[in-house]
Parts: structure tokens; C-alpha cells; sequence
């Protein structure tokens, strides 16, 4: 199975329209797709204006079924969202004991139900970062194009690079996204550059980029996906490229009978 954390340490760079569209993606490529808000600003809930009974809080300190706390949003995509007590959680975490293996205990028993799990986090180093790398050692990093973006994507290869060492467990970035492109813009060449340096530095693949595309922020307002709102939109194409050159390189190949 695949399992995916998106992240960036620089805000605002994609990461939840890339978690949402990638899960959407692969649902709609037949795999069964989790995908879960584990930042404490809860953001998918409300992009999706989804209010759910319960929340990624519940489920890791009550641990309730997993089947309790989901809300089906799209054929094969499940989504776990966040709230306000995803921040009240991690402080309670941040004394236990193996706390960044807390995810993978959580949804160990679980994982047999779904093909692809995709992790959005918050744009900060912080505890619940840390158990989502160690939880799907994947890491697909979005990058717009801005030098600051970049520095992010920087900082979040080291941050990866230093719990992978210092907990002794496999993580690897699969590839740096670039998000948000205009290349009418002067800079963007630059930064793309940047990018390509960066990936190259560290042996990570540049996957292909998605374009500044309006139909995001539809999206956005009428609280729906991209594949609902405009499903021919640039955005998604790009999307849809993209989830292909990653399910490639990350092996998947689709199991006959996976389903029955
Ligand atoms: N391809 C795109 N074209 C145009 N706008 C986009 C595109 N992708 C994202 N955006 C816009 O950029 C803004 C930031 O996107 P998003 O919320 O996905 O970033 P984020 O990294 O999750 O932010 P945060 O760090 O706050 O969690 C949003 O307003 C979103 O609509
Ligand atoms: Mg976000």
C-alpha cells in the first residue's frame, strides 16, 4: 500500500489542495483512499465543509473504530478530519511514551482496508509531523514558487533526514512538487531551478508541475473538489499527471480481485 505525508514547512504552499486532489486522484483510479487532516487547524473539514461526529482526536486518545470517525466524501475516499482538539492532542501526546509512533500504532490495525493513505500536515515542526513521517515514511513535498517555499521544502528534507536517523526508521522524500506555477511570472524559472538543485542535492525526483489554475479557489468556495467543480480544470490534469509519475515510482501496481 502507499501511505503519503504532504508537507512543507513554509505555509501556504499547496499542501492541503495537494492532499485533497491526490487522494481524489487515486480514488478515482480505484485504489482505496484514507486521506487524514492532521493539522490542528482543521482545514479540510472546513474546505470541505464537512462536520463530522468525530474527529483524528477521538479516534487516536478515545480510539474508537476507525469506521466511527471517517466520513465517505467520494467513491474510495474516506476522510478522518481535524479540529481544534487535534492541538489539545498533541500536547497530551507530547508526554507519552513513544509518541512519535502513535499513528502507527493507531492505524495499524486498519491498514488492510485501504490501498493509499494521504497525511496533510501543519507548516511547522512539530510532534504530529513527526508520527505522520514515521507512519508513512513517504514524503511528497509541495513547493510554489517562491524562494521562501523552497528554503521550506529544505528544511523539511532535513527535519525528515533527522527523525529517520535518530529514530532508526525508513523515510524518504518521493518527490518535491511544484505547486501554484505561472510561468509568465520572471521568477518562476529561477525558483523552478532552485528546485530541480535542491532534488538533485538530495537524489529527489521534481514531479510534474501543477499550474496556477482559478478553478482551485471554485473550488475552494463552492467547498468541493477540484473533480467536482471543473474535473477538466488544468489543476486537476496536472494532478492527475502527477499521482501517475507517483504511483509509478512508487510501485503501484493494481492487484486483481483486491477488491473482493
Ligand atoms: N494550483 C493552484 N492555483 C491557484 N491557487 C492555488 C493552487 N493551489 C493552491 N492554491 C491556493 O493557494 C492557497 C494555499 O493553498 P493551501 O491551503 O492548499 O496551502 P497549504 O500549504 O495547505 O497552506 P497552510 O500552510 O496554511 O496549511 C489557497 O488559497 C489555495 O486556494
Ligand atoms: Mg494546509
Amino acid at each position: 500500500m502507499i501511505r503519503l505525508m504532504i508537507g512543507n514547512q513554509k505555509g501556504g504552499v499547496g499542501k492541503t489542495t495537494t492532499a485533497i486532489s491526490l487522494a481524489r486522484c487515486f480514488a478515482g483510479r480505484g485504489l482505496r483512499t484514507l486521506l487524514i487532516d492532521a493539522d490542528p487547524q482543521g482545514s479540510i473539514a472546513v474546505t470541505l465543509r464537512q462536520r463530522p461526529e468525530r474527529y483524528l482526536a477521538d479516534f487516536i486518545l478515545s480510539q474508537l473504530p476507525l469506521e466511527d470517525c471517517v466520513t465517505g466524501v467520494a467513491p474510495d475516499m474516506d476522510l478522518l478530519c481535524g479540529n481544534r482538539e487535534t492541538s489539545a492532542m498533541e500536547q497530551r501526546l507530547l508526554a507519552s511514551y513513544g509518541r512519535e509512533y502513535v499513528f502507527q500504532k493507531a492505524f495499524k490495525p486498519y491498514l488492510g482496508r485501504y490501498d493509499a493513505i494521504i497525511v496533510d500536515v501543519a507548516p511547522s515542526i512539530s510532534l504530529l509531523q513527526a508520527c505522520a513521517m514515521v507512519f508513512c515514511e513517504q514524503i511528497v513535498i509541495p513547493v510554489s514558487t517562491d524562494t521562501l517555499s523552497v528554503s521550506g521544502a529544505g528544511a523539511t528534507i532535513l527535519s525528515a533526514k533527522t527523525i529517520a536517523e535518530s529514530l532508526n526508521c525508513p523515510i524518504a522524500v518521493a518527490g518535491l512538487l511544484p505547486t501554484i506555477v505561472n510561468r509568465s511570472y520572471g521568477l518562476t524559472g529561477v525558483v523552478l531551478q532552485m528546485m530541480e538543485q535542491l532534488g538533485a542535492a538530495y537524489s529527489i525526483p521534481v514531479l510534474p508541475e501543477i499550474r496556477t489554475d482559478q478553478a482551485v479557489a471554485r473550488a475552494a468556495r463552492a467547498h468541493q473538489m477540484l473533480a467536482d467543480v471543473d474535473p477538466r480544470s488544468k489543476a486537476l490534469q496536472d494532478y492527475e499527471a502527477a499521482a501517475t509519475v507517483l504511483l509509478k515510482s512508487l510501485g503501484w501496481k493494481k492487484q486483481k480481485g483486491k477488491h473482493g
